[in-house]
């Protein structure tokens, strides 16, 4: 498939495959949980989010994970949970933050799925994450700095990663729900037309 950017998002129909599911990436803070809750019932998709699904797997908080087995412990799980679920169809899924890392975890998402980064600045981020204390990577002296590094490293990879790029703007939830059904409608249609 031609991967679009910023708003070319026809797949052609031979590509019906690449749409059983739907990947959200991107960083800490873009509303991969909030916009994809909202949205997965209305496009007829089972909503999977996989930090909650590996919390209820696990028992545990991903923080726990993290401080037990570390950050390499948690990208072993988060991989396996990713290969399992990657097997079902119709979900939307989204993604830690930090899914892309692996390449194998790229390679399952685009050969499961289609993939959209919801891309978020690092100052709304801040905001966003303003509270958040269960995060670990944001357990940092400096959180700006530390979100910086870490969008100056994943940013190539979402980039690479995603189909489709959907800008998180300074819109109400049910607002940038709203674009992120539209901008997912077609590309769901087309498959459905080429069943
Ligand atoms: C992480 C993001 C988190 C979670 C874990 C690691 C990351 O998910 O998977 O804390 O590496 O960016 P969210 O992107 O849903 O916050």
């Amino acid at each position: 498939m031609k991967r679009g950017r910023c708003g070319s998002i026809m797949p052609s129909p031979t590509d019906a495959k690449l749409v059983d599911n739907i990947f959200l990436i991107g960083p800490m803070g873009s509303g991969k949980t909030s916009l994809g809750r909202r949205v997965a019932a209305r496009l007829g998709l089972d909503f999977i989010d996989l930090d909650e699904e590996l919390e209820r797997r696990c028992g545990v908080e991903v923080a726990v994970i993290f401080d037990i087995e570390g950050e390499a412990g948690f990208r072993q799980r988060e991989h396996d949970l990713l290969a399992d679920i990657a097997q079902r169809r119709k979900q939307l899924i989204a993604t830690g933050g930090g899914v892309i890392l692996d390449p194998r975890n790229r390679q399952l998402i685009n050969a499961h799925g289609y993939a959209i980064w919801l891309k978020a600045s690092v100052d709304q981020q801040i905001r966003r994450l303003e509270r958040d204390r269960r995060r670990p990577l944001l357990a940092a002296p400096d959180r700006r700095a530390r979100l910086n590094a870490l969008a100056e490293q994943r940013n190539p990879i979402y980039a690479e990663t995603a189909n489709q790029v959907l800008e998180s703007r300074n819109l109400p939830v049910a607002r940038m729900a709203d674009l992120l059904e539209s901008a997912l409608r077609p590309v769901l249609d087309t498959a459905d037309s080429a069943l």
